[in-house]
């Protein structure tokens, strides 16, 4: 049987971080809030001349080295972002540029936070389709400029980064066992950025009425996180006969500890089945789940045949769960 097998990880994050104490010196905020409320101590922050292709480009740079292959191999390239360099044209076609991956088809995937699990998902039927064979997945975002530092209740929540993997088409057992997506369009005034699209476009009132910011509703939107991906984590549990003894590794987005603890809890898994790193980096959207997921392979929490649930949540509503025997 042909399946799709991540082959290479990857990821990059800028240089400058920004610590909780900074953040005191700006809002009205302390670092004992965040880091109870959230498990976030620091994020990292791109600078002027850094954008999202930037980071997109060296962590997928990084994750072809790992997997041996070269980008005039590539047959696809999605990248998942809601921070794109520009609004067209898309973000995976300036990293086909910068990689020279001249042969591949390249565009991008908008599913907030869940849009890495989109971009495995699409991959994995193309290749079980036998349509293509290589193809690169990364989850990008500059989502720090798209903050309103001027706003506690979200300032301290998100950082910049990416990640990236390689996938091929490779016959036998290990692999993407199955994805599963899922959206409810009627919960998209929870978790938005209003502006700068058609319906308010570039202009002084959408800057006065700063539309041009992440707009979200804390509360509820952590509620509909913990049932959506306990709920989507078991549909994938189930639909492989397995049950939450079976996974090796739980990788959740990195939106905040409370929902990770509270999925952990309600799914019954051990500390050791959680992979957690979302107190350096805050939620990077897209980015965080390929940036966990590099950052468990290179600990060494990773070995062949492991059985890994990747799992995210995010504004849409979206929400996805890819399971992987490594
Ligand atoms: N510092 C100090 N106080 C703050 C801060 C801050 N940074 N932010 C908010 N507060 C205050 C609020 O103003 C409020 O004060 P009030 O009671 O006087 O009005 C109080 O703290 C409690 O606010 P809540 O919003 O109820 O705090 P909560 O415990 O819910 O935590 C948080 C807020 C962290 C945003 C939480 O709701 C959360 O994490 N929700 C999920 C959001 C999320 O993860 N979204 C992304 C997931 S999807 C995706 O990644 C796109």
């Amino acid at each position: 049987m042909v399946r799709a097998k991540i082959s290479g990880t990857g990821s990059a994050v800028p240089d400058k971080i920004l610590t909780n104490f900074d953040l005191e010196r700006m809002v009205d905020t302390s670092d004992e809030w965040i880091v109870s409320r959230t498990g976030i101590k620091q994020r990292h922050i791109a600078s002027e001349g850094e954008y999202t292709s930037t980071f997109a480009t060296k962590a997928a740079e990084k994750a072809l080295a790992m997997a041996g292959t070269d980008p005039s191999e590539l047959d696809l390239i999605i990248v998942a972002t809601v921070t794109p360099d520009f609004p067209f044209p898309a973000t995976a076609c300036l990293i086909q540029d910068n990689l020279k991956a001249s042969k591949a088809a390249a565009f991008d995937v908008s599913a907030a936070c869940s849009g890495f699990i989109y971009g495995l998902s699409i991959v994995e039927k193309f290749i079980r389709a036998g349509t293509i064979q290589k193809a690169l997945v990364v989850g990008a975002e500059v989502l720090t400029r798209i903050v309103d530092w001027t706003d506690r209740n979200t300032c301290c929540l998100f950082g910049d980064g990416a990640g990236a993997v390689v996938i091929e088409a490779a016959e036998g057992d290990n692999g993407i066992l199955s994805t599963h997506i899922h959206s409810d369009g009627t919960y998209w005034e929870l978790l938005n950025q209003p502006g700068v699209g058609n319906r308010h476009p570039a202009c002084r009132k959408t800057l006065d009425d700063k539309l041009m910011y992440i707009n979200m509703q804390g509360n509820e939107v952590f509620k509909l996180a913990v049932r959506a991906m306990d709920d989507v984590a078991h549909e994938a549990l189930s639909t492989n006969s397995m049950t939450t003894a079976d996974i090796d590794l739980f990788i959740p987005h990195q939106a905040n500890r409370r929902i990770i603890d509270a999925i952990g809890k309600r799914m019954g898994l051990a500390d050791d089945q959680l992979f957690v790193n979302l107190e350096r980096y805050g939620n990077t959207s897209s980015a965080s789940i390929p940036l966990a997921l590099d950052e468990a392979n290179h600990r060494g929490r990773i070995s062949a045949g492991d059985i890994l649930l990747l799992d995210a949540f995010g504004g849409g509503l979206t929400w996805g769960a890819a399971l992987v025997r490594w």
